[in-house]
């Protein structure tokens, strides 16, 4: 399709139920708003202020009377106040099969009730066309995560972990939102680190071509006496900086330790099913004498000290992007990165995951970028840049986790041993007679890097949290073991019911008579706005805390409302299979695998 009719082809039942509850409402707002567009013409633009309801009072509400009456109060017109303007957004809203009632109260809140047999067609219709045609509609196509991101030759930390975990949940319900994502991993493959490690390199083996990787070996122990050196010898420390300098002739090496690097980063992708593409700071080199060219054209760039810095306002320290000695930065690099992404690969929302520790990094570039007009002033406009920050990961004495021996925490090996404690709670509970071998390598793998993503991603991403594998692994409490067990125990219900659920689906329908099964439906129907939510902010635990929740409300359901053998069997199947069915994608969304048994 051509552009220029995309407003009116978007099907009214598109979205959100709360993206359709606004666009009733925008259009009540419209005609509401007519009688006084002549006191302040900003009233006739005005958005919905949709919110949840206390549910004393309704399913949602919408806010807006009171702001449009400190508008046009004073100034002549047919509202007397507030209410008044709330009884008008009532008495505008056109017919829909989608409201049952509307009341104004108070100074004019609009509390909406959403018609019960409007939520049960809802649940039906995603039954048979599966849960992507619940997706909210977002404005754009394209979409760039930059998330992991860890650097070459030093060892992947809990840091990376997190941004590996919060970056791929983002993406995936970007990709929920039919929003296309460049999964991008920054690895860090061009600092001052390699120098070091190439400098010695050639030190200590100056046969290193002869014998090859070999010459390396573990890069782990390989980076900590190259370091060592590096700290103990001004000699050393001289040469390994005029090395990076010199750098490119030196590709062969680099690629060695690069390969090395990847495929331990690997191991951890593999076993958290994250994919991501990589371009590392490396592929920008290019790009950045011509890129930074482009700020200099528009007066960004000032010489200071023999070193060219961007002066960003409010901050005391410039932002420098050419070293004294000639190199280029982490900052350069980003700045050649922002300008690749946006103009050659087009994308429309820059994310990028990292330590709040950057966060004044990311502020300053973005705000140099928007000087260059190569981003809108108005932070509402696309394409939009977002810095993703999150907090530490902290060990029970409340310090940065490390080992015993204070070593920085090998992920694999963290990995791992969620995996093997979730093996023996299965072993324990006696599977090991009732399962394969891979079952329960598949479930212990589910149970053990799904407890570890969760214990993450529950929290709000911007507080540190302590790492402990018996909360985490916990079976009660709010964590993914236990929504792992509530989802099997769901499935099971089916199982035993001996029906064949797919078939109900197209033969059934689900009613929603009882009061906790339309609080069941109501929550079942608001999971396409709560990713809308999620996303807004990139908050992923929004997501977490509505999953919990529905295995609470589900569980009010299930012991009020008999399921097997009642006369509302079927419906009240096709509830717990749209219950499963939405659980399952948040468990997706938050990339856990889900089981059928446990
Ligand atoms: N390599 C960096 C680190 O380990 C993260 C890179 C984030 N991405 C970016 N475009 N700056 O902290």
């Amino acid at each position: 399709a051509t552009g220029g009719c995309t407003a009116t082809m978007i099907d009214a039942t598109a979205g959100s139920v709360r993206q359709q509850v606004s666009r009733l409402l925008r259009e009540s707002l419209h005609v509401s708003l007519q009688p006084v567009a002549e006191l302040d013409p900003s009233v006739v633009d005005v958005e919905p202020l949709v919110a949840i309801c206390n549910p004393r009072f309704g399913d949602y509400q919408c806010n807006n009377a009171m702001g449009i009456w400190s508008k046009i109060r004073g100034k002549p017109s047919s509202y007397r106040n507030p209410n008044s303007i709330g009884q008008a957004i009532v008495a505008n809203l056109p017919a829909s099969t989608l409201i049952e009632s509307a009341t104004v109260a108070g100074p004019g809140f609009v509390n909406l009730v959403l018609s019960t047999s409007y939520i049960a067609q809802r649940l039906d219709q995603m039954l048979i066309q599966g849960i992507g045609s619940w997706a909210p509609v977002l404005p754009i196509q394209r979409a760039l995560v930059d998330f992991s991101s860890p650097n070459i030759a030093k060892e992947m930390h809990v840091g990376h972990l997190r941004s590996t975990i919060i970056g791929d949940s983002l993406a995936r319900m970007l990709e929920y939102c039919h929003v296309e994502v460049l999964r991008r991993n920054h690895v860090g493959d061009w600092g001052t680190q390699f120098g070091m490690l190439i400098e010695y390199l050639f030190e200590e083996f100056p046969n290193w071509e002869e014998i090859g990787e070999q010459a390396i070996g573990d890069l782990q122990a390989f980076y900590k006496a190259a370091k060592q050196k590096f700290d103990a010898d001004p000699a050393f420390k001289e040469k390994a900086q005029q090395a990076v300098v010199r750098l490119q002739r030196y590709h062969v090496a680099w690629e060695s330790i690069c390969d090395i690097s990847r495929r331990e980063f690997d191991l951890v992708y593999k076993r958290l099913n994250v994919t991501l593409e990589e371009k590392g700071e490396s592929f920008y080199n290019p790009y950045i004498p011509a890129v930074l060219e482009k700020l200099s054209e528009k007066g960004l760039i000032e010489e200071s000290d023999g070193a060219k810095v961007i002066r960003i306002e409010g901050v005391e320290y410039p932002l420098i992007v050419v070293k004294r000695d000639g190199g280029y930065n982490y900052a350069s690099t980003d700045l050649a990165a922002c300008w690749y992404r946006l103009n050659v690969e087009r994308a429309e929302w820059l994310v990028y995951v990292t330590d709040i520790g950057q966060a004044q990094h990311f502020d300053m570039w973005f705000k140099a970028v928007k000087r260059a007009g190569w981003l809108p002033v108005n932070d509402n406009d696309y394409p939009k840049a977002k810095h993703v920050g999150f907090g530490l990961v902290l060990g029970a004495d409340g310090k940065r986790f490390r080992t015993r021996s204070s070593e920085v925490v090998r992920l694999i090996e963290l990995l791992d041993e969620a995996k093997s404690r979730s093996m023996q709670g299965l072993v324990e509970r006696g599977r090991e007679g009732e399962w394969t071998a891979e079952e329960l390598e598949h479930a212990a793998e589910a149970l053990g890097y799904g407890a570890i993503k969760y214990a993450d991603l529950k929290n709000n991403r911007l507080t540190n949290y302590i790492f402990n594998f018996d909360q985490m692994l916990d079976v009660r409490g709010n964590t993914a073991v236990y929504l792992l067990y509530a989802h099997a125990r769901i499935r099971s219900i089916i199982r035993r019911s001996g029906k064949n659920i797919e078939e109900l689906k197209q033969i059934g329908t689900i009613t929603l008579d009882h009061e906790n099964e339309r609080q069941l439906g109501l929550h079942l129907v608001q999971f396409a706005e709560i990713v809308e939510d999620a996303l807004a902010e990139f908050y992923p635990n929004i997501l977490c805390e509505y999953l919990y929740n529905l295995s609470e409300v589900f569980t009010k359901f299930y012991s009020n409302c008999t399921v097997i053998g009642s006369e509302q069997e079927t419906s009240r199947l096709l509830i717990c299979e749209a219950t499963s069915t939405v659980m399952r994608e948040c468990f997706k969304l938050l990339g856990i695998t889900p089981l059928e048994r446990l």
